[in-house]
Parts: C-alpha cells; structure tokens; sequence
C-alpha cells in the first residue's frame, strides 16, 4: 500500500515537472540544444525517466522553423489540449510531425492541383507549411486547441508575407467530431491525433461526402496510423500506398522515432490506378502512441 502510495506521489511529481522542463529546454539557445544532443549525451540521458521526453527531440528548434522562421516546434499534454479529462484521455499530445515524411507521402500521389489538404489535428500547423509548398487550392486544419490554432494562423501569416503565390493556409478551432462534411477534391492529412471512436466518427463524414458525390476523389495520408484498420474496413476506400519512411538525417533527434509507417488510402470514386505493389502490408499497432508496417 505505502509503495503504490509512494509510486503514485512520484509519478505525479514527474507528471507536475514534465512540462516546465520542456518548456524551459525550449527556450535554451540552439547551441546548447546541440550540445545536449550528441549522440554521448543523448545515450545516457534517455535512461532518466523524467528526461526522456526532452531526449524525444520535439522541443528542440526544428529545423523547418529555423528555415522558415515559424513556430511549430515543442510538446503539449493532452490534458493542456483539452480541460475535459474524458476527451483528453482519446486525444494524442501535441508534436509536429517530419516535414520530410510528409513530402515523401505527397510525392506519392501524384497531380494533386487543385485539391484542397485538410489536416485533422493540425497543432502549430507544421504539415499545412509543407502542404503550401505544393499546389493545392487550399492548406486548411482543424484543431482542437484555440491555443494551438491561434500558432498555426501566426506560422500561415508568416508564410503569406514570405510566399505570397504560394496556396493560403488557414486554421480552425473545432473537435473533429462537429466538422462539416469536405466537398471537392480532398487530401486528408494525420499525425496520430486521437483514438479509434473519433476516427470512426471522421470516417463516417468522409463517408457521407463520397455517398453524397460532395467528394469528388479522396486520398487519406495516415502518419503513424495507430487507428489505420478503420479505414481498411471502409467499404469507400482503398490502399494506395503502405511503407515505414525513415526520418531524413537533417531531421533525426528532431522527433521520437527513426523512421514512421504511413499508409494512404485513396477513394473508390474517381480512383488513379494502383501505383504502389505492396500498398496493402499489415500495419501493427503497438500502443496508442505507435503503429509499424508490417
Ligand atoms: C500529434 S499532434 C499532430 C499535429 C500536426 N498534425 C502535425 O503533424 O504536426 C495531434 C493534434 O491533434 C489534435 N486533436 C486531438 N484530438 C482532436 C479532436 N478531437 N479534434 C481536433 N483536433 C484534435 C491535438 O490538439 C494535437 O494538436
């Protein structure tokens, strides 16, 4: 009784100090950051259970902010996402996602001209910055935090002013679970943000807009697709594409991983042929933070 009482107090003391100490690694100066993460000190400091988080990378100056000069970096606890703790237990915390993941995944699809990119739990907005680098009419995301949205217009009007031909970027504040039904010619775009109920739920309005005709061709690019099997059981989708993309080496100690799975799967209406021969390997969910492709 006293250890579960002692290994309680201390879980919540590292929770109450996770997040001060992130924030204040993100403010050191990006010398220092450096410092702390060669490849010695980085070995040793992962094993410190309070430390690993800082050691997942996410709240370094990524390097696309640097290039950019937007703000998308850092880490949010779900429960700072979202008061209602029965929401927050389905949601995934804040951290960006790797702009070279995601534009290997785009460069899968092809002619993408005109398709709207849609980012589910769009956080900072560091994919609809990488999706104004491509083509689209419109880089638009939804996210649940007001705080996060507000980030993601700043970084959208800080690309407007560098890039003003390039497509607009815009941000909401909304649960996908109140979204409005997309129309057109649609690229739907996830890192991970929540839980297996939710994703039915977005599935059931991308449904409703392929029964409806609202959606004229659907790709659905899932980065770490720990909810991937809803979609496979959809009787509107199918694969396109399914493979582990590693981390370009500019961007390793950036994020958690090495490399992520991503599967993508396009619509039934108005489909491109199949490009892609091992678009349908198994994806294996470890825990509600990581999936793999098999
Ligand atoms: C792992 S982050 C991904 C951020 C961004 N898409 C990226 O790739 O850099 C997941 C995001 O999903 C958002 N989110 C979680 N549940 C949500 C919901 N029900 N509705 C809208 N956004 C949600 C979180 O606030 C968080 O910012």
């Amino acid at each position: 009784m006293r250890t579960s009482t002692f290994g309680g107090s201390r879980i919540a003391l590292r929770r109450a100090l996770k997040q001060p100490l992130l924030n204040a690694v993100a403010r050191l100066p990006d010398g220092v950051q450096r410092a702390m993460f060669t490849p010695r000190i980085r070995r040793i400091c992962i094993r410190v259970p309070l430390l690993r988080a800082v050691y997942s990378g996410c709240m370094r100056r990524h390097p696309i902010d640097l290039q950019y000069g937007t703000e998308t970096s850092g880490f949010v606890d779900a429960l700072a996402l979202q008061r209602d703790p029965e929401l927050a237990a389905q949601l995934s915390p804040y951290m960006g996602s790797q702009p070279t993941i995601i534009r290997r995944a785009l460069d899968t699809l092809g002619d993408i001209a005109g398709y709207t990119f849609i980012d589910i739990g769009c956080g900072k907005g560091r994919p609809l910055i990488v999706a104004s680098e491509y083509p689209f009419a419109l880089a638009l995301g939804y996210d649940i935090s007001e705080d996060l949205v507000k980030i993601a217009n700043a970084n959208g009007a800080v690309m407007a002013r560098r890039f003003p031909h390039r497509p607009p970027i815009r941000a909401v504040a909304a649960n996908v679970a109140d979204l409005a039904v997309p129309s057109g010619k649609v690229v739907v775009f996830m890192f991970n943000p929540f839980g297996p109920d939710l994703m039915a739920a977005l599935l059931c309005k991308l449904e409703e807009g392929l029964a409806s005709g609202a959606i004229e061709h659907l790709f659905v690019v899932y980065d770490n697709p720990v909810c991937g099997e809803v979609f496979d059981r959809s009787r509107f989708l199918k694969r396109w594409f399914a493979q582990m993309l590693a981390y370009d080496h500019h961007e390793l100690g950036f994020g958690p991983e090495v490399q992520e799975g991503v599967v993508i799967w396009q619509s039934l209406s108005g489909a491109r042929p199949d490009a892609f021969a091992d678009r349908n390997r198994p994806i294996a969910t470890k825990d509600s933070l990581s999936a793999t492709i098999g």
